[in-house]
């Protein structure tokens, strides 16, 4: 049986299945493990782990554990009274009319932003002359419809990561920045920090940066400098606001101190640091990588809010919940009745029940015709039961977000 556990608990003999904490805070990556000795419990106390869940199958018990499945309803329960209460997100187009300029949009910041992290890899400055016509157009395609743009960065391409996570952190910033209320030019210096937050990174060697499989202390030592590092190149860039050096610098700080680099606490933290450290690691958990599948949207959002005491700031979560919604757009849902669909829209109504497009029945395991189902209608018979990784299934469901207007 899994069980959550305070890690001051923990003692030698136990089994542990997962850490609760992101783990780019931490040298530990995603590793179940058995506890050894004394030493192996105060490494995990140390790197600030505060919560932590056992397999109780596999190691000792601990007889003031929570069942893993009690902590996941109560998770739900909470996200779902958090996203009610938070605000509506504005649309203006469908996602069918933006998807196609949404593309051409992504396409050309991918392109911007691989050839000025090359340009950083040979030591050359960064432009801003490229990278704010970028951040324009994707503010522009997100005031328009921003589930199209936020359909697009869950196409995860695993060679990508680090080009596509700023993309991604960029358009995480504008619509999260955006249903926040802000507007005009905060906005767009929110959607630049969120483009070079990570260019720190070209300062890491390869090697490390997309090394299979855990980190060694010594590699995860040269990992943490890529905050400051990307703060002194935009420093040395000239022109760049205060809003993009401080997400670079502090976007994994966090709430209880634990992050890095400057080891910032509660109210040291900006409040756009605090949004940035959110969408970056809702972006880092749901990205397919060399050596990890990604997380779907809903379980990292169900992972985030029960981190969010310690890490996060949890109105700015629920806020981000609504924004993005408990099954975001591009996400593939499996519902009652065995067909599979992508999510086209969020439901006015229900953040629980948005719009979807099923396309494949699990049970024929074939392909079937598309069918549009408003899982928020008193008529819709079905329900959804899970999110689903598309690598399981095999499906392309992306292809079926545009085939005509949600
Ligand atoms: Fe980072």
């Amino acid at each position: 049986m899994l069980k959550k556990i305070p890690a001051d608990r923990l003692r030698p003999g136990m089994y542990v299945h997962e850490l609760c904490g992101d783990w780019m805070s931490h040298p530990f990556w995603l590793s179940s493990f058995a506890l050894k000795r004394d030493s192996d419990v105060r490494r995990i106390l140390d790197a600030g782990i505060r919560e932590v869940y056992i397999d109780t199958a596999r190691g000792l018990d601990d007889a003031e554990g929570r069942r893993a499945e009690d902590v996941k309803q109560d998770v739900q329960k909470e996200m779902e009274a958090a996203i009610r209460s938070a605000e509506e997100p504005v649309i203006q187009v469908s996602v069918g009319e933006e998807i196609r300029r949404a593309r051409q949009v992504h396409a050309q910041a991918n392109k911007v932003v691989r050839d000025m992290m090359h340009d950083v890899r040979l030591g050359k400055a960064v432009s801003l002359e490229n990278v704010e016509p970028v951040v324009e157009a994707v503010t522009d395609s997100i005031l328009r419809n921003s589930n199209a743009l936020l359909g697009l960065i869950g196409i995860k391409n695993k060679d990508d990561y680090t080009f596509q996570h700023s993309v991604s952190v960029c358009t995480l910033m504008i619509t999260f920045g955006r249903s926040l209320g802000l507007d005009g030019e905060v906005l767009r210096q929110a959607g630049i920090g969120g483009l070079l937050h990570d260019i720190g990174k070209m300062k890491v060697p390869d090697a490390v940066l997309n090394k299979p499989g855990r980190l060694t202390d010594e590699e995860f030592v040269l990992i943490k400098q890529h905050p400051g590092d990307g703060h002194e190149i935009l420093l040395g860039t000239g022109g760049v606001g205060d809003i993009p050096l401080d997400i670079t610098r502090h976007h994994h700080e966090r709430l209880d101190g634990g992050g890095y680099p400057d080891r910032l606490q509660g109210e040291q933290i900006s409040d756009m640091a605090r949004m940035a450290a959110i969408v970056d690691v809702y972006d880092a958990i749901t990205a397919e990588r060399c050596y990890h599948r990604g997380m779907p949207a809903t379980e990292a959002l169900r992972k985030m809010w029960e981190w969010s005491k310690d890490h996060f700031d949890q109105k700015l979560l629920s806020a981000f919940m609504r924004c993005v919604g408990i099954y975001p757009v591009g996400s593939l849902v499996r519902l009652e009745s065995g067909r599979l669909g992508v999510v086209i829209a969020q439901s006015p109504v229900d953040s629980m029940k948005p719009t979807i497009r099923t396309f494949f029945n699990t049970r024929s395991n074939a392909y079937v015709p598309t069918e549009v189902v408003d899982m928020a209608s008193p008529r819709c018979g079905d329900r959804i039961v899970s999110d689903e990784s598309p690598g399981r299934w095999k499906v392309d469901h992306l292809r079926f977000l545009d085939v005509e207007t949600a």
